[in-house]
């Protein structure tokens, strides 16, 4: 059986202004009604899987059992008290969900876009015999532009028709790599998503990072459970390192297989990317809120606070929240997080 495991901890500072600290993109509705959790665990009911886990930080406890609740979810909530990224994070939820049976756990990131759902339950279903053998799969994107942001698996043999060894796994390379493996065409984006036993991540992070295996272990001898929320111990778990699940084990794993997924995956991890996978008019401008354009092509203007009325401006991005107004460039949107530094720095 799969356990769905929904890394929800991330702080999406790079979708500055609407995502914010006290609420991140992952609970916004940023492309459709329900929020980007709420997409996540919905996609997955043409799948057999049993109630899943989601991990996030404890000051959003209560916005994530609500929004689960709102689509008629239940599940374990695990809350950090503080974040250690990804790699603590998939311990504590396979140490849980180990403390029922090792099933496989479907590992996957809150802030995902998937256009086809079909093409990722038929991806999934690739992947269990692998992980049932022990393989920890990814799932692999043909990349589109030599993007930094991401994680590169270099194909190795192939195992079935769609499944391939992976032969390097190499997490947000420099701009010359990410061009190489680019032009090589024999790599895949890593698209965050992995399917593994429970046992079989544990085991690799014991042999790769024991420091964040035995802190983990440590943060869950003292949990205490109330309703459907599980407390780790702050002490141990804020002695844990910090590091992705892609440094700790996918870079180091001799068993790492990659699974490819043609099913129009994106990661909303900036205005262009949200921009990217938004309906758009005729003038290529993605709109919500009540906007009037003249001369305006090629823009994604989020607002509805009020009226945004734009003249002779293109590849821009407008979002408009009641207290912060965002302009920018398109091609410049990744360092709105600098913003978001600043911004905490002059507390
Ligand atoms: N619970 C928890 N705790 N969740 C976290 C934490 C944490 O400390 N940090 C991040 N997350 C969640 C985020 O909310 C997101 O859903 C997911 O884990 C991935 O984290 P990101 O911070 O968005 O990672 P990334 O986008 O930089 O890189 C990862 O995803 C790329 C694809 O989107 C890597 O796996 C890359 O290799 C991959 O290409
Ligand atoms: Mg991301």
């Amino acid at each position: 059986m799969i356990t769905p495991v929904i890394m929800a901890g991330g702080s999406g500072s790079r979708l500055w202004p609407l995502s914010r600290s006290l609420y991140p993109k992952q609970f916004l509705a940023l492309n459709g009604d329900e929020t980007m959790l709420q997409q996540t665990l919905n996609r997955l009911s043409g799948l057999s899987v049993e109630s899943s886990v989601v991990i996030c930080n404890e000051e959003h406890r209560f916005i994530v059992a609500e929004q689960l609740r709102c689509i008629n979810q239940s599940g374990a909530i695990v809350l950090e008290p503080v974040g250690r990224n990804t790699a603590p994070a998939i311990a504590l939820a396979a140490n849980i969900v180990m403390q029922s049976k090792d099933n496989l756990i479907l590992v996957l990131a809150a802030d995902h876009v998937i256009e086809n759902e079909a093409a990722f339950i038929a991806a999934v279903n690739k992947a269990i015999p692998l992980a049932e053998k022990g393989k920890l799969v990814t799932f692999g994107i043909v990349p589109t532009e030599a993007h930094t942001g991401y994680g590169y698996i270099k194909r190795g043999t192939e195992i079935d028709n769609d499944g391939y060894q992976v032969d390097a796994f190499v997490e947000k390379p420099c701009t010359e790599l990410a061009t190489q493996y680019f032009e090589g065409k024999e790599h895949y984006w890593n698209s965050g998503m992995f399917l593994m036993k429970a046992s079989r991540y544990l085991e690799e992070l014991k042999q790769f990072r024991p420091d964040i295996y035995q802190a983990c272990e440590n943060a869950l001898a003292n949990t205490s459970n109330d309703a459907d929320f599980i407390r780790i111990d702050q002490v141990e778990f804020e002695k844990c390192p910090d590091e992705s699940v892609d440094y700790a084990v996918m870079e180091k794993t001799a068993d790492a297989v990659v699974v490819t997924l043609d099913a129009g995956w994106s990661d909303i991890g900036s205005w262009s990317a949200l921009w990217d996978v938004n309906n758009k008019d005729t003038n290529g401008n993605a709109i919500s809120g009540d906007s009037i354009n003249h001369e305006t092509t090629n823009t994604l203007i989020q607002g509805g606070e009020r009226l945004i009325a734009t003249v002779g401006i293109d590849n821009l991005v407008i979002v408009d929240t009641k207290d912060a107004l965002l302009v920018a460039t398109k091609d410049k949107v990744q360092d709105v997080k600098k913003i978001v530094e600043q911004l905490k720095a002059e507390g």
